[in-house]
């Protein structure tokens, strides 16, 4: 398929990246996380999705991109400060298990404190689709994906359904 040479791969489950913790960042002093920021946008535009961590795309470090239809954002060691008490179940999907839903409990509200890309603090007041994002793309950085969050049994469903998608022999 053709596309841009700066295109990035979105790594599918299962790949030992994904079940890791990814490291602090320094905006201020790493010149590349703006190109990597710029380049998962790309990715996530594409894929298209709503959200997307660095270690997606092979880079173990604590950044992640996300658009609810109200422009990019980006967050670099994004921490969740506050959450509601409140939670919600929803189904919820990821690009790295491409054809899978889940259902997944997120709080419905919540407060998180980040980096920009220019290393200056940002605080962001999130609820609904976008607090569930931020809560999606914050257990990348911790190498957890929607089926660590789901009970066993919707868990062996789910990796059953899976892996009937992705390897129909085994
Ligand atoms: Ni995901």
């Amino acid at each position: 398929m053709k596309g841009p040479t700066h295109a990035m791969r979105i790594i599918a489950h299962p790949s030992p990246v994904l079940k890791e913790r990814a490291s602090e960042v320094e905006p201020a002093s790493d010149a590349d996380l703006r190109q990597l920021a710029a380049k998962m946008a790309h990715a996530m535009y594409e894929a298209p999705g709503v959200g997307l961590a660095a270690p997606q795309v092979g880079v173990q470090k604590r950044v992640l991109v996300f658009d609810v239809d109200e422009g990019l954002g980006v967050l670099c060691n994004p921490v969740i400060v506050s959450r509601s008490a409140q939670t919600e179940v929803d189904e919820e999907g990821c690009l790295s298990l491409p054809g899978l839903s889940v259902p997944v409990e997120r709080s419905v509200a919540l407060v998180c404190e980040a980096l920009d890309l220019d290393g200056e603090p940002v605080t962001v007041e999130a609820e609904g689709l976008l607090a569930r994002v931020i809560q999606h793309e914050i257990d990348h950085l911790d190498g957890v994906l929607i089926i660590d969050r789901a009970t066993p049994e919707e868990r062996r469903a789910a990796i059953r359904r899976y892996n009937e998608i992705h390897d129909p022999v085994g």
